[in-house]
């Protein structure tokens, strides 16, 4: 009886972070025309060291953190995700700054924040109120294992965000 009692409560600890993955694209939709309506705020090689990113933010978002504010609902979060250039011999190459050689678009990643999502919505697979997806660029849900709840949730002083004082210092500028 110990027995069983302690895997149940092992499995229901792990579960939320096994049950679901890849985010939602049913309810954070592909953010049409992002490249022209929202505003680039970094580009950045990722902590993975294999990719590197280009990160944009919609106009009501850098406005919330233009005043010190968390995002609004209505903010929207975009990552781009490019494999980088590589030389004959596979290595990465670098430009200016340390910044990989963009080849292609591989991924555009989505953080989209309401106060208004769909009953139907898990709370478990928000945070803070952000929902997530991740899109192949054109624009199709893209298949992947991640878990994005798992990475974000521990942000939360700085509104789930890792690209957030970056955010912040560009709202504050423009
Ligand atoms: C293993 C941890 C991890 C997981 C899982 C993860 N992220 Fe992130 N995310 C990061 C990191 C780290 C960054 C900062 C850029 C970088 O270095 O990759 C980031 C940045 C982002 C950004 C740009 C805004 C910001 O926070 O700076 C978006 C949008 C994003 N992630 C969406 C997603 C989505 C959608 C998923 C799930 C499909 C996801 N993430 C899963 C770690 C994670």
């Amino acid at each position: 009886m110990k027995y069983r009692f302690k895997f149940i409560t092992l499995v229901c600890t792990f579960l939320p972070f096994y049950a679901h993955s890849g985010g939602d694209p049913d309810f954070v939709k592909f953010p049409e025309g992002y490249q022209q309506a929202f505003t680039q705020y970094d580009t950045a090689n990722r902590a993975n060291q294999t990719q590197v990113a280009k990160f944009y933010a919609n106009d009501i978002a850098i406005a919330s953190y233009k005043k010190g504010e968390e995002a609004t609902p209505g903010s929207v979060v975009v990552m781009e995700i490019y494999e980088p250039k590589k030389d004959a011999a596979g290595k990465i190459i670098s430009g200016k700054e340390g910044i990989f050689e963009i080849e292609k678009l591989a991924a555009v990643a989505v953080m989209e924040k309401r106060s208004d999502w769909d009953k139907a919505f898990s709370q478990e697979n928000r945070t803070g109120d952000w929902g997530f997806a991740v899109y192949n660029p054109n624009g199709t849900p893209k298949s992947n294992d991640l878990n994005c709840v798992q990475c974000h949730t521990p942000l939360k002083n700085q509104d789930y965000l890792f690209s957030f004082q970056k955010l912040v210092d560009f709202a504050k500028k423009n």
